[in-house]
Parts: structure tokens; C-alpha cells; sequence
């Protein structure tokens, strides 16, 4: 049984799903994929000008959940953010007004990096938000290309207490060479600590669990796999500590 810590699953807020039959089918594919437990984690721009409020973000997830139980779905879902690496998200950390973290409890927070380039001072911006108390979890890094070539600095990260998170679909060789090729040499050198959907609609990026599993499974073994898969994306929805 698994938990998807990072989705975009929440209708009309983000480049995911846009009403709530799509949510309602990737939440389905979600199933079929043994997932029990979702987290809805809409793209937060802190470089832009509209945001997802913490009233507004709660309306939708109480209206996505009452679709899901009126179709006698079985799914937990939990709220969650996805944020752009910005120093400006040190603006909000503190405002009661937005809900950034994983579930909603001050603990993990999911920070997403450009895919061509790394933000300024990324390992100084990764140190500030730990002041406040958070652990980044640190999105698809292996679809970020400076990343790609430069695996030592995602170790440095890992290192200084930043968790680390590959997308499913990062573990099919056909979608994605270049991303797998790079998860699996994080995976052999142990720097990864978590996978998820990163799910956005239907066609082509959906859940993918079985399939990650079992590539998770054949490259770094039985138990790492359910470390990666099942054990830390439970602890990190109960907001519980990953050694
Ligand atoms: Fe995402």
C-alpha cells in the first residue's frame, strides 16, 4: 500500500488536472496502483501574484473529497504544497494565511527546482528554510539537468539535511533516458529517500506506482524499495522523523 506525497491531483488550481472528472480519473489510477493515501501538493509560485490561500486551498480539497465519497471512492487525501525554490517563500513561512507544508503540520516541505538551471544560492535558501523549523524535501531532482551532471552537489544537500525525492515516471527508461539514467545513479549511491506521482493528468503523467516499485525493487533491492516507496512517504505524511 502506498502514499503519494506529491500530486496534482486538485482540480483548477494548477497545470494538472482541470475539473474534477479528471481528478476523479487519476485518483482511480491511483488506486489501481495500490496508492491509499494522497497529498495534493498545487504548484505555489512565490515569484508570481496569485496565490492559493489557505481558505480557498481547504474550500477545494472539502469539495474534491465530497466527489470522491458521493462516488464511493476509498482515499485518503491531505493538503500539501509544491514551491518554487525562491528566497522569497521565507516571506510566507510565517503567514497563517497559506498552507505550505506536507499535511499541513510543520514539518516537510516540498521544494521544486527549475528543470535547465539551479536557483541562486540553493544550499543557502535549503539553510533558511530549516530555521524555521522545516525539512525541504527537494522534488525531481534528477529531471533537473545541472543536477545531472553534478550528482556531488545533490549529496551535499542530502548531507545537510534536505530529503530527497525522484518522480515515478523517472523510473521508466522509455518516458524519460536521461532522467532515469540519473535516478538510477542516485539510487546506487543511496541518495534517494522517497518517490512520488508527481502526477498531473491521464496521459502520461499518472501514478506509476507498481511499475516505480518494481524498478525500485530490481536496482536497489527489496528493502530499500520499501523504504523508498511505502516506509518514508508514511513517515512523512504522519510527520514522523526519516533517519
Ligand atoms: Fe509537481
Amino acid at each position: 500500500m502506498f502514499t503519494d506525497i506529491h500530486t496534482h491531483i486538485l482540480p483548477g488550481v494548477d497545470d494538472g488536472c482541470k475539473n474534477l472528472s479528471e481528478s476523479l480519473e487519476l485518483i482511480k489510477s491511483e488506486l489501481e496502483n495500490d496508492v491509499k493515501k494522497i497529498v495534493l501538493t498545487p504548484h505555489f509560485n512565490c515569484d508570481g501574484d496569485n496565490f492559493l490561500n489557505r481558505e480557498t486551498f481547504l474550500a477545494k480539497i472539502k469539495e474534491l473529497k465530497s466527489c470522491v465519497k458521493k462516488n464511493n471512492i476509498e482515499i485518503d487525501i491531505f493538503p500539501g504544497m509544491e514551491i518554487k525554490a525562491s528566497f522569497k517563500i521565507l516571506d510566507f513561512l510565517n503567514n497563517k494565511d497559506y498552507l505550505l507544508t506536507l499535511s499541513g503540520k510543520k514539518k516537510y516541505i516540498l521544494i521544486e527546482l527549475p528543470f535547465t538551471h539551479l536557483p541562486y544560492d540553493l544550499i543557502e535558501l535549503l539553510f533558511k528554510i530549516k530555521l524555521y523549523g522545516l525539512i525541504p524535501i527537494l522534488a525531481h531532482p534528477e529531471r533537473n539537468e545541472v543536477i545531472r551532471k553534478e550528482l556531488n552537489f545533490l549529496r551535499k544537500i542530502k548531507d545537510e539535511g534536505s530529503l530527497i525525492q525522484v518522480n515515478n515516471s523517472s523510473l521508466i527508461k522509455r518516458s524519460h533516458p536521461e532522467s532515469y539514467k540519473c535516478a538510477v545513479k542516485m539510487l546506487k549511491v543511496g541518495i534517494v529517500d522517497v518517490i512520488a506521482s508527481d502526477c498531473h493528468y491521464m496521459e502520461g503523467r499518472f501514478s506509476n506506482f507498481e511499475i516505480a516499485y518494481n524498478t525500485l525493487k530490481k536496482i536497489a533491492g527489496r528493502d530499500e524499495a520499501n523504504r523508498i516507496a511505502i516506509v518514508n512517504p508514511d513517515k512523512i505524511l504522519k510527520n514522523e522523523d526519516i533517519l
